[in-house]
């Protein structure tokens, strides 16, 4: 082991999107000492992605709101897979979330009077989306990095975590390697968050870029003996670019239609009237998604593939305003104006509603010592988000997290260490470095067709069955894939490890939806087309003693008694007319 280099601290976080950023300043402030690993860039994690907006019922636009309506949303529209408890935590803390936001200076929109603004949001039904233009994750990651930096924490940039360390049911850290250098690190902590995202880059068209979001959080916290829960519930976001291909699947945010912005097929029809005729095309994503599919798959669609979103009956100069990265985007990619013209979208996938269980007080996992926030978590969504529920799930829960983390450390007695775990780990990382006669980029590439065709927005069994075992295959050809670090770097030993962590999530993904023989929220299988309430369940899945994936069946919980009265009420409530500009 004399490769490696040790570093130590009190807690360690791996992600260094909103989450992971927003655990590191709760656990710093807690006064222990905290580092941050992240694959990509400072500043650059997914979430500058982000664009349309994070929900806290501050009721400054419809003042008639409250978290309780909020929960109600939530739950109603993710079809009551929720974790209630999960949902309640995040309404009630989210305000609070934006008021730390606002202290660390994100310049959030503001109306006349000088209050936060809040937009409309797909199936809210008030407005509650607080937002900065169109590029509110950005503005989020630029004001937590600021705190960051305030707060003297370390962020490791372009490390690639491998393995998390465990013995005796306990954390201690994690390896990583330089993806530059190769450089390997041990980082030993009395306590690790994991904030790495989730797994919708495994999909053909998908809103993440190359290399983000390719399910390594979820192969590693199975790997280290937690529980994935939720796989199949993978939210396809109703508008993503389709041309140019190079970038097809990007996001279209959601405030496009929050600011009027309408859908048409190719007959000029308004369609999303056959879909959801009250709340048009601020209908839940589930619904848009699947009304863009169906237009899309019966003949109606475009010239590439896409139906229309239309906001060019709004000024110019308010277009500019509100969606200015939107704006761009098309001006940059396809010499579009969208003040003038159309745009065409399709849907893509954008978010992974499962992935590792956690307590819904403290984040811990089932593994002592390891907590975890954000994406990378399930329990939250049920089976379809709300947008902007995103944003404020890695402010509320990175919060907890980081204070649990922290107050972890501060009570165990000393540092838990073991060597052969870490050699392990190492041995693993030199057993990933060979000549072979496969290539990890196609490999990838063929997951993701996989994906896309076998367990994409509409599913059967048939189709699952079969990704499944074309799955096998990949991971027979994965065996054999060529590592080889050169004066370019170690870019080839974190796409072989990314590909071993797809085929888990993929897997973990087609087994679950196998299991659901129903349709649900974002889950729609076509041999099964109705809910059925025998499925009010969640499917928890993990590693048996050798190593493959099992399920076991969790029933949902029930709605605490003191908000069951706020569902009937929102029955009465009035939103025709309401939600549409
Ligand atoms: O469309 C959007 O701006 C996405 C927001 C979200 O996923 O929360």
């Amino acid at each position: 082991m004399n490769n490696l280099n040790y570093h130590v601290s009190n807690v360690l976080v791996i992600g260094s999107g909103a989450a992971g950023l927003r655990t590191a300043i709760a656990a710093r402030e807690k006064g222990v000492d905290v580092v941050i690993v992240g694959k990509r860039l400072r500043r650059d994690a997914h979430t500058v992605l982000a664009a349309g907006g994070i929900n806290a019922s501050l009721g400054t636009v419809d003042p008639q709101d409250s978290w309780q309506q909020h929960f109600v949303d939530t739950v109603q529209d993710g079809y009551f897979l929720n974790h209630p408890h999960m949902v309640e935590e995040m309404v009630r803390q989210a305000p609070r979330a934006i008021a730390d936001l606002v202290d660390y200076g994100v310049p959030f929109a503001r109306k006349h009077d000088g209050q936060l603004d809040q937009r409309f949001f797909g199936a809210h039904t008030n407005r509650r989306t607080c937002y900065a233009g169109d590029w509110t994750g950005r503005a989020i990651i630029f004001g937590l990095a600021d705190r960051v930096e305030t707060l003297k924490i370390p962020i490791h940039e372009n490390r690639y975590v491998t393995r998390l360390l465990v013995d005796d049911g306990q954390c201690f850290g994690a390896l990583t390697f330089d993806i530059h250098s190769g450089e390997r690190t041990v980082y030993l902590a009395d306590s690790v968050i994991l904030a790495a995202g989730g797994h919708t880059r495994l999909w053909r068209r998908s809103s993440s870029r190359r290399d983000e979001n390719t399910g390594d959080g979820m192969y590693l916290a199975l790997d280290a003996g937690t529980e994935l829960a939720d796989m199949e519930l993978v939210q396809f976001h109703p508008t993503g670019m389709v041309a140019p291909e190079s970038i097809a699947g990007t996001l279209v945010t959601e405030a496009v239609r929050g600011e009027g912005g309408r859908l048409f097929n190719a007959l000029g029809e308004r369609y999303m009237a056959r879909y959801d005729s009250e709340r048009m095309e601020l209908s839940t994503r589930d619904r848009v998604a699947l009304a863009n599919y169906t237009e899309i798959i019966a003949g109606r669609g475009g010239p590439n593939g896409g139906v229309f979103l239309d906001i060019s009956h709004r000024e110019k100069s308010y277009i500019i305003e509100k969606l200015p990265r939107m704006y761009r985007q098309f001006l940059e990619h396809q010499l579009l104006d969208i003040s003038q013209e159309a745009m065409e979208v399709a849907p893509t996938a954008h978010y992974s509603m499962g992935g590792v269980v956690v307590d819904p007080v403290t984040q811990v996992t089932r593994v002592r010592g390891l907590y975890a926030a954000g994406e990378v978590t399930s329990g939250l969504h049920g089976a379809n988000r709300l947008g902007g529920n995103s944003l404020a799930e890695t402010v509320v829960f990175g919060r907890i997290a980081g204070e649990q983390a922290a107050d972890f450390a501060l009570e165990i007695p000393g540092q838990h260490r073991s060597n052969p775990v870490i050699r392990a780990a190492n041995e693993d990382i030199d057993q990933m470095i060979k000549e072979g006669t496969e290539m990890a980029r196609p490999l990838q590439r063929e997951i993701r067709d996989i994906m896309w065709h076998d367990c994409g927005v509409m599913r059967d069994g048939e189709r699952l069955a079969d990704g499944l075992d074309r799955l096998e295959i990949v991971k027979e050809a994965a065996q054999h894939v060529d590592v080889r670090p050169s004066s370019e770097g170690y870019h080839d030993l974190a796409l072989a490890f990314d590909l071993r962590s797809a085929l888990t999530a993929a897997e973990a993904t087609v087994r679950s939806a196998l299991a659901r023989k129903e349709s649900r929220g974002a889950h729609q299988r076509t041999d099964y087309p109705e809910s059925d309430d025998r499925y009010l369940v969640n499917f928890v899945l993990f590693l048996n003693r050798d190593g493959a994936q099992e399920i076991w069946e969790r029933p949902v919980l029930p709605i605490p008694t003191e908000l069951q009265a706020w569902f009937e009420k929102s029955d009465e409530l009035e939103v025709a007319g309401r939600l549409l500009e």
